[in-house]
């Protein structure tokens, strides 16, 4: 079958080129929304969204990402706006947070938006300095941090997917 959200699904690939200049406040809210609308445990809404435009405090994330990652790149590859997930720390944080996050990369995808998975966040906000970023930006510093997305303009042609392995999914009838 085929319609509008499965090209959607097939065709959102992950961006590692961006271009400098800033997504629309109206693109941003979308791909935010979208994340909250993603399914939670008991319908908890434990996880928390945070997109990081300003300069200095992108600039601050990625560095302590890739400080974790143990070199001084832009592990965001040059993305103008980061967006944080964390969640409360219970049982399902990763879980929600995880839901949240696909709903998001796929939402961007939809609203021609680039987008990449980037890893790392469970170790930045268990840093003091994470946990002092969580404090600098009024949020509970006991929140675990879960993934978070490099977002913007696409600076390069979607890339081809990988071909699917083939008992990726099983049927049992
Ligand atoms: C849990 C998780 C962590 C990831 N971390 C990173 C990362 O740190 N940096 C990166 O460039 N891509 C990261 N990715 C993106 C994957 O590399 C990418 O989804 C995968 O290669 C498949 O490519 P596609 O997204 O284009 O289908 C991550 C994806 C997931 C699901």
């Amino acid at each position: 079958m085929k319609n509008e959200t499965l090209n959607v699904l097939l065709t959102r690939r992950s961006v590692r080129e961006f271009k400098s200049e800033q997504i629309s406040d109206d693109e941003l809210v979308t791909v935010l929304e979208a994340g909250t609308y993603a399914p939670t445990a008991r319908g908890m809404q434990t996880p928390v969204i945070i997109a990081v435009q300003n300069p200095d405090e992108r600039g601050a994330v990625s560095a302590l990402n890739a400080k974790i990652q143990g070199n001084s790149g832009d592990p965001y590859y040059g993305a103008p706006t980061i967006i944080l997930v964390l969640a409360a720390d219970d049982r399902f944080a990763e879980l929600n947070g995880a839901a949240v996050t696909t709903n998001m990369l796929n939402a961007a995808h939809s609203i021609g938006l680039g987008s990449c998975w980037i890893h790392r966040p469970g170790e930045m906000f268990r840093t003091d300095e994470g946990k002092a970023m969580l404090k600098k930006w009024g949020l509970d510093e006991t929140l675990v941090g879960v993934a978070s997305i490099a977002l913007g303009y696409a600076d390069c042609e979607a890339p081809a997917p990988k071909p699917r392995k083939a008992d990726y999914y099983r049927i049992i009838k």
